[in-house]
C-alpha cells in the first residue's frame, strides 16, 4: 500500500508514461469490458449475416425493431473502437477479439433471448467494473457505457415481453459472476491475450517470475513493480 503511494507519487513527478502500478487494475478492468464488447460486437454482426428484415417480421416483430438491433451493433462497434483507444493512454495493451458460439441457428426469438442476456448482463458488470477504476477521469466514461447498455437491454426486455426497467436498482455483477454467464459464447481466443511482454501466463518465467498475467497485465507479487514486475519495489519504478 505504502509502496504504491511511493511509486503513483515518484511516477507523478518524473513523469513516468510506463503503464504505472495504479494503470494496471483500470487497463485489466477495460480489458474485461473490451472482452464483453467484442463479444457484443460478433453477435450483431452475425445477427446481420443471419437475418433480413423479413425473418424479423416472419417471427412477429417490425422493421423498426429490426432496425434498432442493427443500431445496438453500431454502438458496440463504436464501444470497441473507444475501448482501443482509451487502453493505450493508459500505457497497456488491448486484447483481441476470440472467436465465439452464439447457438442461435436461424431463430429470431432465440437471438433476441441471447442478446438480451448478453446485454443485460453488460449492464451488470459495467456497474460492477466501475469500482475497480482507478482513474477518476474513466468514471463517467464508464458510466455513459453503462447507461447505453441499460437502454439496449431495456428496449430487448421490452420487445421481448419483459419489464423493460424490472428494479429501482441493477445488480452489479464481479468477473466470476459475468465469466459463469459468458463463458459458453466464447469459443477460442488467441494467446496474445494471456500473454504479458510475449510470454504465455502459463509460463513460469511471465512477468520476470515475479507475479501473474491476466488481460495483458502483470499483476506483481509484493516486493516487486514495473510493468514486467522486474523492478524492486524499493526502487523508484522504471519510466521511460
Ligand atoms: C450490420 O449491418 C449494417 C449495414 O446494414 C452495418 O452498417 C453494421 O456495421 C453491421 N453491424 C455489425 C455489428 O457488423
Ligand atoms: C428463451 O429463454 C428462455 C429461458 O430464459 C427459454 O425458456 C426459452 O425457450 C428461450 N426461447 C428461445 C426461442 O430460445
Ligand atoms: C462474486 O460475487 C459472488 C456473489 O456475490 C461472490 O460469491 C463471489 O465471492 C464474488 N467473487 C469475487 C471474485 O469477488
Ligand atoms: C517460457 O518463456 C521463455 C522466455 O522467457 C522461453 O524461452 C521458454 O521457451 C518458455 N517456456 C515454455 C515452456 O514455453
Amino acid at each position: 500500500m505504502k509502496t504504491t503511494i511511493i511509486a503513483t507519487l515518484l511516477c507523478l513527478f518524473v513523469l513516468c508514461n510506463a503503464q504505472s502500478e495504479t494503470n494496471k487494475p483500470d487497463v485489466m478492468t477495460l480489458n474485461f469490458a473490451l472482452s464483453l464488447e467484442y463479444l457484443g460486437r460478433a453477435l450483431y454482426r452475425q445477427f446481420n449475416q443471419t437475418f433480413s428484415v423479413a425473418d424479423a417480421q416472419a417471427a412477429g416483430y417490425t422493421a423498426y425493431d429490426y432496425s434498432q438491433i442493427v443500431e445496438i451493433g453500431l454502438d458496440e462497434i463504436q464501444h470497441v473502437e473507444r475501448l482501443q483507444q482509451v487502453i493505450p493512454t493508459l500505457g497497456g495493451e488491448f486484447i483481441q477479439p476470440c472467436t465465439y458460439n452464439f447457438p442461435f441457428g436461424n431463430n429470431f426469438n432465440a437471438f433476441l433471448n441471447l442478446s438480451r442476456t448478453v446485454e443485460n448482463t453488460c449492464v451488470g458488470a459495467l456497474d460492477g467494473g466501475i469500482a475497480m477504476l482507478n482513474t477518476p477521469a474513466l468514471f463517467t466514461a464508464a458510466a455513459t457505457f453503462a447507461t447505453v447498455e441499460a437502454r439496449h437491454a431495456s428496449f430487448l426486455n421490452l420487445i421481448t415481453g419483459l419489464v423493460p426497467f424490472p428494479s429501482a436498482f441493477d445488480t452489479p455483477l464481479n468477473a466470476t459472476q459475468v465469466l459463469a454467464i459468458a463463458s459458453p459464447l466464447f469459443a477460442s481466443c488467441p494467446s496474445y491475450n494471456n500473454e504479458c511482454f510475449g510470454i504465455l501466463n502459463t509460463n513460469a518465467t511471465v512477468c520476470s517470475g515475479h507475479g501473474s498475467c491476466a488481460y495483458k497485465v502483470c499483476t506483481c507479487d509484493a516486493g516487486f513493480t514495473g510493468p514486467d514486475c522486474s523492478s524492486k519495489a524499493t526502487q523508484a519504478p522504471k519510466c521511460q
